[in-house]
């Protein structure tokens, strides 16, 4: 059997979690890595007994090709992106990619226009996409009334690693991290209509509760419209400090609540009473899986976000972003 050769660009928190998916795969042989941090490329070599070890993504261009290799996964920091995911075009090499995938919309666009050149097959990490539970809602919501309300929340502790604690190097807590639900809105939605949205500092002291260059907004709060008079609220915070504020998506229809607790569970409750069903799958290896699924049969619609469909995903976040320099609402149309 014809393995599928995958190369590793970043061996960091994340691609963890990836590693972990090929690790379990009989199908796969990660060949190739690449990380600045020497003890992050060993050690993930180690784990596949891998020798094709690199210093970054430029030395790892060089050597390997789609001879040697059939993709690549991106899991590095959202300013480091340089010209990664253009020299893997370049190649012909498919890639997963992680979120946010730029904050550089011109530099996503190009890249976007490159991978539909070069028709190649790319899966971003938007992991909440395979499951589960978001299967069930997507599933229940055209059963009922359309429209209705939509409460969103992810809210979480101070973030350690350095490039998360600068606005202008993640992007702000909801492109970091609150674009899953921003995402998980669109999928079970569509497009927005419009969106609008506020920022506030001031909890956490740059210098006193984390870095001196600590400039990320402590929390923020996007309204966004859909069509079918469906408004969702959604809130992103990065400041609780010994507590766990609960996160997910709260769904009222008229005549039921879906109340999905982020990754854990899902409690819905009708005139009948409650039903509790817990998360039942690893959605990140499913989302690996899908990926080197579509490699192998090339059947795409395997991947539930590729890289045309998360750029929206970016784009939305982005417009929040300007809402909350601007106090303006941000309206699209086709062009956004
Ligand atoms: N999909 C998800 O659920 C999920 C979860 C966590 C993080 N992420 C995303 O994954 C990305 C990485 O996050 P992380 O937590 O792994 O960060 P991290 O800082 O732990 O790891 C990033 C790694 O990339 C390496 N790197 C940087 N430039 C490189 C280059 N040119 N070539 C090779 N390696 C390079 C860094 O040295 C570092 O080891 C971020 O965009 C983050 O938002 C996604």
């Amino acid at each position: 059997m014809q393995k599928i050769r995958l190369g590793l660009i970043g061996c960091g928190g994340r691609a963890g979690s990836h590693m972990n998916s090929f690790l379990q795969m009989d199908d796969v042989e990660v060949l190739a890595v690449a990380d600045p941090i020497e003890d992050r490329r060993n050690a993930a070599a180690k784990k596949f007994g891998c020798s094709r070890i690199y210093k970054n993504h430029t030395e790892l261009y060089e050597k390997e090709s789609a001879d040697t290799l059939d993709a690549v996964i991106i899991a590095v920091e959202p300013t480091a992106h340089t010209d990664i995911e253009e020299k893997a075009i370049e190649k012909g090499l498919h890639f997963i990619i992680e979120k946010p995938m730029t904050l550089d919309l011109d530099q996503a666009e190009r890249i976007a226009a490159g991978v539909k050149e070069k028709n190649l097959i790319t899966s971003v990490g938007f992991q909440d996409r395979y499951l589960d539970l978001m299967e069930i809602i997507k599933d229940e919501l055209p059963k009922h009334k359309k429209g209705g309300l939509v409460y969103g929340a992810w809210i979480g502790g101070i973030p350690g690693v350095w490039w998360w604690q600068k606005k202008s190097t993640c992007g702000g807590q909801l492109v970091e991290q609150n674009i899953h639900l921003l995402d998980g809105l669109r999928w079970l939605y569509g497009e927005a209509l419009s969106v609008y949205a506020t920022a506030s500092t001031g909890m956490i002291r740059p210098g006193v509760d984390a870095s001196p260059e600590y400039d990320t907004d402590d929390h923020s709060t996007a309204v966004i419209r859909f069509k079918d008079n469906v408004t969702a609220t959604l809130v992103s915070g990065c400041y609780s400090k010994n507590v766990r504020p609960r996160c997910g998506l709260y769904i009222a229809l008229d005549d039921m609540v879906l109340d999905y607790r982020l990754r854990n569970n899902l409690i819905i409750t009708t005139a009948e009473g409650s039903k509790d069903i817990p998360r039942g799958v690893d959605q990140t290896f499913l989302l690996d899986r899908a990926f080197i699924d579509a490699l192998k049969t090339g059947d795409r619609s395997l991947i539930r976000s590729d890289y045309a469909d998360a750029l929206k995903s970016l784009k939305l976040g982005f417009a929040a972003n300007r809402s909350m320099e601007t106090g303006q609402v941000i309206y699209f149309n086709e062009s956004n």
